[in-house]
């Protein structure tokens, strides 16, 4: 649509150069700095960080701060400096320091995260050349990654640290990465231990002085503010952005329904994903009396420009400044603060626009109620201040600003003395419940004179309890009050069985449990307070309840803390030749690049010529016939070229059970019904909401597996394996029958699935770049699906670790398309969209039966698991099969009898995942074990050791196997973790403490690596020399960030003899290595390495005889030579693996080549009042064998380790009752982020250990260090354990996983658990399912 009027001229500088057009943050795409990656679009994951620089009127000074680009609005760029990751530094001209050291210190795998990584550490070293630890982890807090375990990533911030903390040998009096820089050649001598991954006497001094300067043009309209009203037009929308405050209220009377845009950081995500439309919106970014800051005698008045990031320092001036019990406000705040989403959010968000929000999450509002604040307001009229109080807050018409008026400060009063506001907000967890409280006694006594409590996250709004609060003045503060505030409030703040965000019996739990934290403070205070009084003639003294000791741990918060560790193995021999990489702790190869922001991911290739974006229109309903879909009004739409429907499929539209697109029936919310093909992304995606597909829902709908079994609703058939006589040995010994429910897990790879499709008309050919590792897989389905006799070339890109879901379907559609419409068609999905439409980890319901003696050891063992496949088989069959053959994990039982089935539910089809169904049925095995355990009065590890294999042993499917290695990593781990003294310390600690306990398990693990069939134990290769002496390998693996390339790379350049300068890499192509197998299953290395091997000795063997005539000749030379002799130098190399077989008839087999052993200790200490966590210590040790790279073997574990603990602990999918995900962001659904790490992480390899089966005796571990996870989990489950023992509750819970506070709170049982309300579930309808 054409402007009605001309743009002022929109000026602002990318990474040093003007720009004034642009649209977005797709502009950022469109002038080719994709080095800004798009993940989340809702500021959540911190992939897009960027470094605004602007000169702030009221300091005078230039302010550097991180944003996320997604949440920015290209207006509001006006007069600053946008610093990218482009702009930092870049492999051709020059590297900046963080971008070598992230590299170099092995913090990135994927590389998705890596350039908002280096974007907020380089941002906090613009502002802190050497800041703290503190300050890097506080950068870091915003910033996602799937893949790394943050640790690496940390340790390179660390670097630049003014107290580098670098001793990780705790307690040794050492330093160990001082041993590596006193040793000549730190992975030197024979069996030798290195601790060092990088050599940080490398990396280039940081010099601020290279940095990009304010540019001088913008440093002069900051001087000279313009005064005049800017206007900028979009297609649909007007930016306003006044130059005085005068012009901003009469352009706020003229638009009284304009909002007000500062940090957009709440009217961006409701415009991004709740379709909210604002035509106009007003800017106040140039209104400097928006940012002032007044300190009076009573208070503190913040201008409602200022950002979160601002007021944290304004706050933490103002304590410095003032005595104590003046401060208790704004220390509250500021805790706040300090956890209140990341950097880059507290960096853009106002006070203004968080408090006119009115957000029920808001952490700040109901603290700056119970605080009594008052909130100036300033229209055109005038001026006129109303309390921040629950009228406010509930936006009732009797407080509420009029449409003109806005929100000019907030004042915060000092607290008085004998005022303690109190805030609690310890969830770790989505929705979180927070809250203010605040009281006021009579003079010299304890009779409360005032009271203010204010909760968030249990209503629609910042909730008061005014009534409860007006009932207990004049009462005493001891427990009879306390019992009598816990009754009103729960009667007051009442929360509904159906509330929306659910979890309502743990809220009920947290407002009373919340109110014991704050009555135990306030107590403390009293106590303080008791020379007061009594010198005031008061005879108070005593007349107040002592607190036990025991009972003081209830006030101690989890702060963060910063995480250490080791990580060791063996170094390489001695003898070595230098240029021989193998084994050696080598950079990933794309690390550079990565933190360059230079790597192409799919997104990130240029538009071609006539290119045309996709978006896809999925199903609202879980079962039901689909009568009709009227495209009509879409096709109306400027810019749509076609909407693609089953019919207009060419070829098969999939299989019976399984389309690519809906026909006649959807099976549940988020299959693909349509696509809609336009011109531009935003025009396809609009184009989706006004197709209207009319439904007729059909029953049974089923979602949860209890629902399937009742429908005998199953995928495929059983699979059993039975071993011994079960039935018999459960008639002599105790038994014990359980349940476990593990939650699913969203892959949540950072990448979003993304294709490119390009026809090549004239050929018939289609070029499909596509982020999958499984090319060969979508290739084939790809022919399938369009017309015959058609040519595809799939091209792996740099690949946002997939973990296994290959994006099938999406580029189906896509080719099918490109072939239809002619031209190359893009689509990117949002996270939203990726999240509802693809499935992930299957959920699993697990039943076992436990025979044992009562000395611990298991007699018979009989577990039957079933897993919630959702609509199609996909991967189903073999994830059930994979859980069974691994579901003995470690131990040998005589008596075992294993079952597993797979269920249909309508729900998006759930499919293979890290681990391969082994994470969720272990967790089964392991509970069991701790079941055992809990009734033998032993402690679990005995009851572990008791049963574990160990001698030469088969399997139940009768595999032989010599179980050495994993009692080696037992023991080892023991020793490492100090585990028995460490039980002990953990047993004193909880005899002390009653609100705290602490918890520690170790695990061991048996992990089968490879597939259970012959035909994917292959692979090939191809290797060209060049006669320049350079090399070329091509191999079938798809990097995934796992490395797979960089070790393919040492393999050919020990094989050539030849330093891996000389050699490259292409990437994965179905042109150059055709038919591969799916990088999975963790042998990928083991095959991908044996072919190219394989290549390189035919290559070297044709050699040989020039070697032979000329040894003292250069590699060079020989090529040379070669060439001249009419020598072929390329070879294609192939590796025929393992001969895998399994007979499921008989249960017997040999389907896994080898096993990786491991063991895992874990501790952790509860807060049995808010079930929040922390972890204490993390002890790992891994059987890698001869590690082809320590480096990325030990990021493959800790990567995995760090996303196990999130399925175990954190990550929870949440459907409604009709089916639909809820949990479709970061904010709903939570990884691990950087603070989750445990304070203490140590990863050992173990040394001296050998495979004879795979290349250079070394072991695939990209998926088992996943399951280790579960060691924080027990730890949990074992702190659970000791409160109910010490309550006199049985200790027999069922195992729920993942283990959330909710699930913690609510396990430890007390008397406020039991005062809440519970209600009927017959009585109303939940928000949300379980489906586990
Ligand atoms: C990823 C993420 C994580 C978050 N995590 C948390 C969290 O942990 N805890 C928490 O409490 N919050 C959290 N938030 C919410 C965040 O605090 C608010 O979105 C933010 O404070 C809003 O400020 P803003 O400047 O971005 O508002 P904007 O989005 O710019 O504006 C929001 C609204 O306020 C109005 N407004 C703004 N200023 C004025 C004014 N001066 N006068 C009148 N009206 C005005 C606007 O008209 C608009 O309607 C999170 C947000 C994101 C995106
Ligand atoms: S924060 Fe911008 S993409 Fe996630
Ligand atoms: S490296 Fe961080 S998401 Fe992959």
């Amino acid at each position: 649509m054409p402007c009605a009027s001309r743009s002022d001229e929109l000026v602002f500088f990318v990474n040093g150069r003007k720009v004034s057009d642009g649209h977005s943050y797709r502009g950022l795409r469109s002038i080719r700095l994709t080095g800004t990656k798009y993940a989340c679009g809702r500021g959540g994951c911190g992939a897009c960080t960027m470094m605004v620089s602007k000169h702030d009127s009221v300091s005078k000074k230039i302010r550097h701060f991180s944003v996320t680009a997604c949440l920015m609005p290209i207006c509001s760029l006006y007069g600053a400096a946008v610093t990218t990751v482009e702009g930092v530094g870049s492999i051709k001209t020059r590297l900046h320091p963080v971008q070598e050291r992230i590299a170099k210190s092995h913090g990135t795998q994927c590389g998705f995260c890596t350039p908002g990584m280096v974007m907020s550490m380089y941002t906090l070293l613009r502002n802190h050349p050497q800041p703290s630890e503190e300050q890097l982890m506080e950068a870091l807090g915003g910033n996602l990654c799937r893949c790394t375990g943050y640790r690496p990533i940390f340790e390179s911030g660390r670097t630049f640290c003014m107290e580098v903390n670098s001793c990780q040998q705790k307690g040794t009096g050492k330093c160990c990465l001082d041993w590596g820089e006193n040793d000549s050649s730190p992975l030197g001598k024979k069996n030798e231990i290195c601790t060092k991954l990088f050599a940080k006497e490398e990396f280039q001094p940081l010099d601020p002085t290279q940095e990009l300067i304010f540019p001088p043009e913008l440093l002069r309209m900051a001087e000279n503010p313009e005064k005049q009203t800017l206007t900028f037009y979009g297609e649909r929308v007007t930016w306003i952005s006044p130059g005085t405050l005068k012009d901003l209220l009469e352009l706020k009377a003229k638009h009284p329904e304009a909002p007000l845009v500062l940090g957009n950081t709440s009217l961006g995500p409701g415009m991004k994903s709740q379709g909210h439309f604002h035509p106009v919106l007003l800017s106040p970014a140039r209104i400097s009396e928006l940012s002032m800051v007044r300190k009076t005698s009573d208070g503190l008045t913040i201008g409602a420009g200022c950002s979160l990031a601002q007021m944290q320092v304004i706050l933490a001036e103002r304590i410095s400044e003032l005595p104590e019990e003046k401060t208790q406000t704004y220390r509250a705040l500021l805790k706040h603060l300090r956890s209140l989403a990341g950097q880059q959010i507290r960096n853009m968000a106002s006070l203004g626009g968080h408090v006119m929000s009115r957000h029920c999450y808001s952490d700040l509002n109901p603290i700056l109620a119970v605080g009594n604040s008052t909130l100036n307001l300033i229209s055109a009229e005038g001026t006129r201040q109303i309390p921040l109080n629950e009228h406010f807050l509930a936006g009732l018409a009797s407080a509420d600003i009029e449409p003109e008026e806005i929100l000019e400060s907030v004042h915060i009063p000092h607290s008085r003395k004998v005022r303690i506001p109190l805030a609690q907000c310890q969830q770790n967890a989505l929705p979180h419940v927070n809250a203010g409280m605040r009281v006021l006694f009579k003079g010299g006594t304890d009779s409360i004179e005032d009271l203010r409590i204010a909760y968030g996250g249990v209503g629609t709004a910042t909730i008061s309890a005014h009534r409860s609060c007006q009932q207990l003045l004049g009462k005493r503060w001891n427990e009879l009050m306390l019992d009598e505030a816990c009754r009103l409030l729960l009667d007051e703040v009442s929360l509904p069985g159906s509330a929306p965000g659910g979890q309502v019996e743990f809220k009920r739990t947290l407002l009373v449990s919340f109110l014991f934290k704050f009555y135990l403070e306030v107590l403390q205070e009293l106590k303080k307070l008791v020379k007061l009084f009594s010198a005031s003639g008061c005879s108070c003294d005593g007349c107040y309840s002592e607190i036990s000791e025991r009972f003081l741990s209830a006030l101690e918060d989890f702060p963060v803390r910063i995480p250490q560790g080791v990580q060791t193995y063996q170094s390489v021999d001695p003898h070595q030749p230098l240029q021989d990489p193998v084994g050696r702790p080598i950079m990933h190869l794309s690390g550079l690049k990565h933190a360059t922001g230079e790597a192409i991911f799919c997104d990130d290739i240029p538009m071609v010529d006539k290119e045309l974006f996709m978006a896809l229109v999925t199903s609202s309903r879980a079962h039901a016939k689909i009568i009709s879909i009227d495209v009509s009004k879409a096709l109306e739409l400027p810019g749509v070229v076609d909407v693609i429907t089953a019919e207009d499929i060419p070829g098969t539209n999939g299989t019976e059970d399984d389309k690519l697109l809906a026909v006649d029936e959807v099976v549940c919310v988020g299959q693909i019904i349509c696509a809609v093909v336009a011109e531009t992304d935003v025009q396809a995606k609009r184009a989706t909401e006004k197709i209207k597909i009319t439904y007729e829902d059909l029953k049974p709908v089923i979602f949860t597996i209890k629902d399937a079994i009742k429908h005998n609703s199953f995928l495929c058939p059983e699979k059993k394996l039975e071993q011994g006589n079960v039935e018999e040995a459960f008639e002599k010994v105790d038994q014990i029958v359980e349940e476990v429910h593990v939650g699913g897990q969203e892959h949540f790879y950072m990448e979003t699935q993304r294709v490119l499709v390009i026809p090549k008309t004239e050929d018939k050919e289609l070029d499909i770049y596509v982020s999958t590792q499984d090319p060969a897989h979508v290739q084939v389905s790809v022919l399938y699906f369009k017309h015959p006799h058609q040519q595809d070339h799939l091209s792996c890109k740099t690949s946002g670790w997939r973990f296994w879901r290959e994006g099938r379907k999406a580029s189906c559609i896509r080719g099918d398309c490109s072939c239809g419409t002619g031209h190359p068609i893009r689509l990117v999905l949002n996270r939203e969209d990726d999240m509802l439409i693809t499935g992930g980890r299957h959920p699993l319901f697990g039943k076992y039966k436990v025979g044992f003696m009562n000395n611990g050891r298991i007699k018979a063992l009989d577990i039957k698991c079933f897993i919630n496949g959702g609509c199609t088989l996909d991967d189903s069959e073999l994830v059930t099969e994979f859980l069974i053959l691994k579901l003995e994990n470690a131990y040998k039982i005589r008596n075992l009898r294993f079952q597993g089935r797979a269920c249909m539910t309508n729900l998006p089809s759930n499919t293979a995942f890290r681990g391969f169904g082994f994470p969720q049925g272990a967790l089964v095995t392991e509970s069991c074990i701790t079941a055992v355990a809990a009734k033998c009065g032993l402690p679990p590890e005995k009851i572990r050791e008791k049963n574990m294999y160990k001698t030469v042993d088969k399997t139940i499917y009768n595999q032989a196997f010599n179980p050495e290695t994993l009692i080696r990593c037992w023991n080892e781990c023991l020793d490492k973790s100090s585990f028995r003294s460490r039980r002990m310390h953990a047993e004193e600690f909880n005899k002390k403490n009653y609100w705290k306990k602490k918890g520690i398990a170790i695990i061991p693990m048996k992990f089968s690596v490879g597939f259970a069939a012959t035909s994917y134990h292959q692979a090939a290769a191809l290797v060209h020399i060049y006669t320049d002496g350079s090399v070329l390998v091509t191999h079938g693996g798809s990097e995934l960030g796992q490395g797979i390339h960089t070790k393919m790379l040492q393999v050919a350049s020990r094989e050539l003899k030849i330093p891996m300068s000389y050699i490259h890499i292409c990437e994965t192509s179905t042109a150059t290595v055709p038919n591969t197998i799916a990088t999975a299953a963790s042998i990928g290395a083991d095959v991908n390495g044996r072919a190219v091997q394989n290549a390189c000795q035919i290559l070297l063997k044709r050699l040989e005889p020039i070697i032979k005539k000329r040894p003292e000749g250069t590699w060079e030379n020989w090529i040379e030579a070669a060439f001249e002799q009419r020598i072929s130098l390329s070879a294609t190399g192939y590796f025929r693996g393992y001969k895998a077989f399994m007979d499921w008839e008989k249960g017997v087999g040999d389907p896994f080549p080898y096993y990786v052993y491991g063991a895992a200790c874990s501790e952790v200490e509860i807060d049995c009042l808010t079930g929040a966590y922390k972890k204490i210590r993390t002890d790992i040790v891994m059987d890698a064998c001869c590690s082809l790279n320590p480096a990325i073997d030990i990021g493959q574990i800790e990567g995995s380790f760090i996303q196990g603990m999130g399925l175990y602990t954190t990550e929870e999918l949440k459907y409604s009752p009709e089916g639909v995900l809820y949990s479709r962001s970061p904010d709903e659904y939570k990884i691990p982020t950087i603070t989750d790490v445990p304070e203490e992480f140590n990863v050992s390899l173990l040394p001296s250990s050998r495979t004879p089966l795979t290349i250079y005796s070394s072991k695939g571990l990209g998926e088992s260090g996943m399951f280790l996870g579960s060691s924080v989990f027990f730890a949990i489950a074992d702190a659970v354990a000791t409160v109910r023992r010490e309550r006199g509750i049985a200790e027999d819970f069922t195992v729920q996983s993942p283990a959330t506070p909710e699930w913690v709170r609510m396990a430890c049982a007390d008397r406020f658990t039991e005062m809440i309300p519970r209600d009927d579930p017959k009585t109303f309808k939940p928000w949300s399912i379980p489906i586990a």
